[in-house]
């Protein structure tokens, strides 16, 4: 895999729209299941084995701190990626590794979990605001770990142990929730979240922890409760697929007024997002492990879309259904619940002819007959994604850079998008 850093020197996408994005793809893993998964691997004794591993930057960068900390990752075929942990000789994170990406905050939980304690940075990640890790930390207080901040620099030590401790979020973050799972894990005592975050991958580093030897169950749909144990052992783990990289191969298709099938998808909860489609008009069949979908000629409108915690509308597939919704007969109405600043890449989808003003939260897109091809910059992960979707769609030709955003959630995008039919290439920036 060639890791790509800063937009110095980035590869960018050239894009020629127009063709129907048709014909059968196997989804890749998801990456917000498997970062944790990775994360978790720190706990346990031995080996684990991640099938269904997508192969992602940000896959690359935590793999980079699992041997930083003294694991040995290895990637054996193209889905398979092997962690061997025989102890951890270092419970310290650079501040360079722990700014490439947000999610590297999830291994405070998992180090302190196997060390009692853990030094690192706050971490980096896509520019969607601020991205506090307060609910973190004031949990992992309240299970006996004294915290100190200094110079951007976290440090935790557990003098007397990690206990289990009652815990009520005051919102259910995907990542505290993460965090609370892995310090408890093996902590001395029952841990009980509540208003824990509910979304799949959460289920999905469960179903591995439980694997491993963990006492985990959910006693209501967003409670959690952990009992501690002394020991967890290596297992074999196929993460789920990525319900985000579905939705924007689905989006392809519906923009593009294609027709197509994702496969892998049988532990999908499909229905939890498919619906958005069949508002617009496409016609959707999930039938076992598939997704298929047939796009419309014109797309109707969604008068109201609200990102919410999962089960609701995710954040992660608002700039993208967005895109869509940018060709609708009509108008359709985003509000933005999750992140402050999740709209940057309304600009680029206005330069290609949208019509999207942004009020606060709130984003009004107008429909539009067409879109046209421009040179546009990929400003975060789903934001690069949104433009490529449009790009499929836009007459002429769009050039998108700074794709290292997009690398970081897609296995080779431009691949699975070609073999669908669409003109794209990977090409270096300056080319
Ligand atoms: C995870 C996902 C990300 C998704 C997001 C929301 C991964 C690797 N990333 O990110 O793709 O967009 O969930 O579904 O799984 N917040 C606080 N204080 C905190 C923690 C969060 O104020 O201590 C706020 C955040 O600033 C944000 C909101 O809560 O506005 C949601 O954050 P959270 O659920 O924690 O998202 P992440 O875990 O960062």
């Amino acid at each position: 895999m060639v890791l790509q850093k800063g937009c110095g020197i980035l590869h960018k996408l050239v894009i020629n729209g127009g063709k129907k994005i048709s014909g059968e793809i196997k989804l890749q893993g998801a990456k917000n299941s498997a970062l944790p998964i990775l994360a978790a691997t720190v706990l346990v004794e031995g080996q684990t084995v991640i099938k269904n591993c997508p192969e992602l930057t940000d896959i690359y960068v935590a793999s980079r701190i699992l041997t930083h900390l003294g694991c040995k990752v290895t990637r054996q075929e193209k889905e398979t990626v092997v962690v061997s942990n025989n102890g951890i000789t270092c419970g310290f994170i650079s501040e360079k590794l722990m700014r490439e990406m947000r999610s590297s905050i999830i291994f405070l939980g998992a180090v302190l979990g196997r060390c009692g304690e853990c030094s690192l940075y706050f971490p980096g990640g896509c520019q969607l605001g601020p991205r506090p890790v307060d609910i973190h930390l004031s949990a992992l207080r309240k299970m006996g770990i004294m915290i100190s901040e200094e110079h951007g620099r976290i440090n935790c030590t557990a003098p007397n142990g990690i206990k289990g401790a009652k815990i009520m979020l005051e919102f259910p973050s995907v990542g505290a929730t993460e965090n609370i799972i892995l310090a408890a894990v093996k902590a001395e005592g029952e841990t009980e979240i509540k208003n824990a975050a509910r979304e799949p991958e959460i289920k999905d580093l469960v179903s591995y922890l439980v694997k491993c030897g963990a006492k985990i169950e959910f006693s209501s749909e967003s409670t959690i409760r952990i009992k501690g144990v002394d020991r967890l052992d290596g297992c074999e783990h196929s993460v789920i697929p990525d319900r985000i990289a579905a939705a924007t191969y689905l989006a392809a298709a519906a923009i593009t007024d294609g027709a197509v099938c994702i496969s892998g998808t049988s532990q999908l909860d499909a229905s939890s997002f498919t619906g958005y489609f069949e508002h617009m008009g496409c016609s959707v069949y999930i039938c076992n492990d598939k997704i298929c979908l047939k796009g419309k000629n014109r797309i109707l409108p969604v008068k109201s879309l609200k990102t919410m915690p999962y089960p609701g509308f995710a954040t992660d597939m608002q700039a993208i259904i967005m895109s869509v919704l940018c060709k609708a007969d009509g108008t359709s109405v985003f509000e933005e619940n999750i992140f402050e600043s999740r709209y940057k890449h309304v600009d680029a989808l206005n330069m290609m002819g949208a019509d999207i003003k942004v009020y606060g939260k709130i984003a009004v897109v107008q429909g539009v007959k067409k879109l046209y091809g421009a040179n546009v910059e990929a400003t975060d992960l789903r934001g690069g994604a949104a433009m490529t979707v449009a790009a499929l769609a836009a007459e002429g030709t769009t050039e998108i850079t700074c794709i290292n955003h997009i690398d970081r959630g897609y296995e080779k995008i431009d691949t699975v998008l070609a073999s669908l039919g669409a003109d794209i290439k990977r090409k270096p920036e300056f080319q």
